[in-house]
């Protein structure tokens, strides 16, 4: 098969990266993806860097054994964990994503910009780092059990968590908040309704379904000509998984 035939493979530890998957698949309606939620090892925010690296390497054989042409981590934990680690590893290109502090930044007014994220991914080099150029207003905030409430699309669970979190702050002082986990970005039109409307909300998955289509266009990887695919399968129990994962791609289609 022409190699710009072969799907991309897009994983996370479970359902989050379907939001960041809907993303890609709008950028890009002519590929082939293959989609892995890694839901038996979830979550992977609350795990160690070792422990999600082990995890990250089992869902990349699977995929690399199926014929992907790039990989795409549609997890902001996984990536700080595992993408120099498979940059170095895969003869394919690897495409990561980490919160979207930077436009937040460039919108800053004078409050605060709170980065939801991991445990995990706010203790990773590769977040310092992105504090380091982006941070100076920026406050971590780590959503331990967040991302449990979207597996589970315990929508009323995920309210009275999102209103304890932002009822420590004055909403009205903060200028964006910066969904840092894929699974986050299914929360978005609930925290829209609770927080100010000035508030800006960001997340990486636009920008990374735009770093996908140039890394592809770069490497003569485009799949061009006819209407591409979606492909899931997860590392729980599909009977009960799979249509979770239809449902929540359907949904990722519409968030904007
Ligand atoms: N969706 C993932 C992210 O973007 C992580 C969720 C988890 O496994 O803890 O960080």
């Amino acid at each position: 098969m022409r190699e710009a035939e072969k799907p991309i493979g897009v994983f996370d530890s479970g359902v989050g990266g379907i939001s960041t998957l809907a993303a890609m698949t709008r950028e890009l309606p002519e590929e082939d993806f293959l989609y892995y939620g890694d839901t038996r090892n979830a979550p992977y925010g609350t795990k160690t860097t070792e422990e999600v690296l082990a995890c990250v390497r089992q869902v990349v054989e699977r995929l690399m054994q199926q014929g992907i042409k790039a990989l795409a981590i549609a997890c902001n934990t996984a990536t700080g964990a595992a993408a120099a680690a498979l940059r170095a590893e895969l003869q394919i290109p690897v495409i990561g994503m980490e919160p979207a502090l930077k436009p937040a930044e460039e919108a800053w007014q004078g409050g605060s910009i709170l980065v939801m994220a991991t445990p995990l991914t706010l203790k990773q080099e590769k977040f310092l780092n992105l504090m380091d150029r982006f941070g100076a207003h920026a406050v971590p905030m780590p959503c331990p059990g967040l991302m449990e409430l979207v597996e589970r699309e315990d929508s009323a669970g995920a309210k009275a968590y999102l209103e304890k979190t932002f009822g420590e702050w004055d909403m009205n002082r903060v200028d964006a908040v910066v969904l840092g986990c894929t699974h986050y970005v299914f929360l978005k039109n609930m925290i829209r309704a609770m927080i100010p409307e000035k508030t800006l909300i960001t997340d990486g998955n636009a920008g990374t379904a735009r770093q996908l289509r140039r890394v592809l266009a770069d490497r003569g990887l485009l799949r061009e000509g006819s209407a591409g695919s979606v492909r899931m399968e997860t590392s729980g129990d599909p009977e009960k998984w799979m249509p979770v994962m239809e449902r929540l791609y359907r949904k990722g289609l519409e968030i904007r």
